[in-house]
């Protein structure tokens, strides 16, 4: 796909790739990784499927500098600003095998596991299995079934070739001889991260007020953080994106903060390492966590801008919601940082629409940690497993003391316009004990609540009642009559 018709930029995009800093001039801001690749620097191993973040084939990876050593990170090309990868590392699946043809040990493992049969979808699992790899096999580590079906969730076979391609995984054997030299790695990085961009086309500010400047300055500019939600207005609403303010750069916002009442996680904290720090406080929000897109997603997309993008149908506001967490809106005013705290039930005011004004953006979104007493489910229905948006998502807390229950709140996705909180089954249960009885009122009261939509995911009858068996299922394992997680039996 050509789209040279950009508007260009006048910094210059630099990123580390086969022992040498690659440097480009005039990258348009909406240009994609994908096709920077394979259109100007003619690396076609890098596949194109789907351009839409969903299949894989587009799979590169991408490394960091971090304290001295190298973060990798898979990450779907096909929707990756080209310009977001500036200061890194970055490596195709043409840069794995030695110059004089020795195959690296993933793509050895899949030789040896018949885990290749086609040229669209192979170049994809080889370079999550590369990051895999440097994430494990390279540290020391053993990859487990369950290791390599979470990095290899982002890539889809059509002809169901993945038993051979997760035995490839779980084979990995380190190989001295092909590890990546960091040391040089990291030295050329660091030369690279000196200037934050802050003006032009394509800005990436590396403070939280200068970030905050750059929004007031350029209201009209698109804010991005993973783009794992606008990477996908560019390929496929066909959209531009003549200017873009990256806040993935701002080292106040890369934070996850602990508190003795609360968490905040900041809105350029990744999906993966802010779901793991909301389940270390509530473990059962770890499978829900892994159910959320694929890996390369996870890595890439943020908490932030999940929640600010506001889909009626993204999966963190239900759960957020049901634990009472609140945003804090920042903008550039009068010369100075300011903020509000919002709770999230209040922040959405129609579909994709929320408080947020025009100079304002999400810094923080701050969760309470876990009260005595709290029970919480949290529930995803989709058609996959993973890899899949939800149909209902529906997130519960509740505390019972003596059988009764003193206090309940409910979040749920897919059933109205925005992520919404059902307000009236939870008076339908405060107060009441916990029994069948008590159920089937939530559950009439959960039916009568909300006007699902049908779509292509789900009917609106199907979504009404499966709101109320995930309050059944939430009541079953509430009073321990079941204890089986359907997540282990797969
Ligand atoms: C293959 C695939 C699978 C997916 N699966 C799921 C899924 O299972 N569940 C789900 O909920 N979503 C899913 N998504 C959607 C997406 O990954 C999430 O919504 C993600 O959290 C978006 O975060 P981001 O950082 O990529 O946002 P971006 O794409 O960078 O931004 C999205 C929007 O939010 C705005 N924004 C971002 N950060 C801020 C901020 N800090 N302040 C103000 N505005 C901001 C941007 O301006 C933009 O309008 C999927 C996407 C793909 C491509
Ligand atoms: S081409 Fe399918 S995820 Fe990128
Ligand atoms: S081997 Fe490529 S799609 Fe199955």
């Amino acid at each position: 796909m050509n789209r040279t018709l950009h508007p260009v930029t006048e910094a210059p995009l630099r990123f580390w790739h086969r022992n040498a800093m690659v440097e480009r001039h005039h990258v348009p801001p909406d240009r994609t990784l994908l096709d920077l690749l394979r259109e100007n620097l003619r690396l076609t191993a890098t596949k194109e499927g789907c351009a839409a973040g969903d299949c894989g084939a587009c799979t590169v990876v991408v490394a960091e500098a971090v304290d001295g050593r190298l973060q990798y990170r898979a990450v779907n090309s096909c929707i990756k600003p080209a310009q977001s990868i500036d200061g890194l590392a970055l490596w195709t699946a043409a840069d794995l095998a030695r110059p004089d043809g020795t195959l690296h040990p993933v793509q050895r493992a899949m030789v040896a596991c018949h885990g290749s049969q086609c040229g669209f979808c192979t170049p994809g699992f080889v370079m999550s299995l590369f990051a895999l790899y440097q994430r494990t096999v390279a540290q020391g580590q053993a990859v487990d079934s369950h290791s390599a079906h979470e990095a290899l969730s982002g890539n889809l076979c059509r002809c169901t070739g993945y038993r051979p391609i997760v035995q490839a995984a779980c084979s990995l054997q380190a190989d001295a001889a092909q590890a990546v030299d960091e040391t040089p790695i990291v030295a050329a990085l660091r030369q690279l991260a000196v200037t934050p961009q802050t003006d032009g086309d394509y800005l990436r500010p590396s403070t939280l007020p200068a970030l905050l400047q750059a929004r007031a300055k350029h209201p009209t500019a698109q804010l991005i953080a993973g783009a794992t939600d606008a990477g996908l207005w560019i390929t496929q609403g066909l959209r531009r994106m003549p200017q873009i303010i990256d806040l993935t750069r701002v080292a106040e916002l890369r934070r996850v903060e602990h508190y003795p009442q609360h968490i905040a996680i900041g809105a350029a904290v990744n999906l993966q390492d802010a779901f793991e720090a909301l389940a270390a406080d509530r473990p059962v929000i770890a499978p829900f966590g892994e159910r959320f897109a694929g890996w390369p997603v996870r890595q890439s997309g943020t908490l932030g801008g999940n929640v600010a993008n506001g889909s009626p149908i993204g999966d963190s506001m239900p759960l957020l919601i049901a634990l009472g967490a609140q945003v804090v809106l920042m903008a550039w005013r009068k010369g100075r940082a300011v903020h509000r705290h919002v709770p999230l039930d209040r922040f959405y005011t129609g579909y994709r629409q929320s408080l947020l004004a025009p100079d304002e953006l999400l810094a923080w979104v701050v969760a309470p940690r876990p009260a005595p007493g709290e029970w919480l489910g949290v529930y995803k229905v989709s058609k996959r497993q993973e890899d899949d948006i939800s149909a209902v998502c529906l997130a519960v807390q509740l505390h019972v003391e003596g059988g009764r229950i003193t206090a309940a709140r409910i979040g749920a996705g897919g059933v109205a316009a925005t992520p919404a909180r059902a307000v009236k089954t939870e008076t339908a249960l405060i107060g009441q004990p916990w029994n069948e009885a008590t159920l089937a009122a939530a559950q009439q009261a959960i039916a009568q609540e909300f006007s699902p939509l049908s779509d292509l995911r789900a009917s609106a009858d199907y979504r009404r009642q499966i709101l109320g068996q995930l309050l059944r299922r939430a009541w079953l394992e509430s009073t321990g009559h079941n204890t089986v997680r359907l997540e282990t039996l797969a």
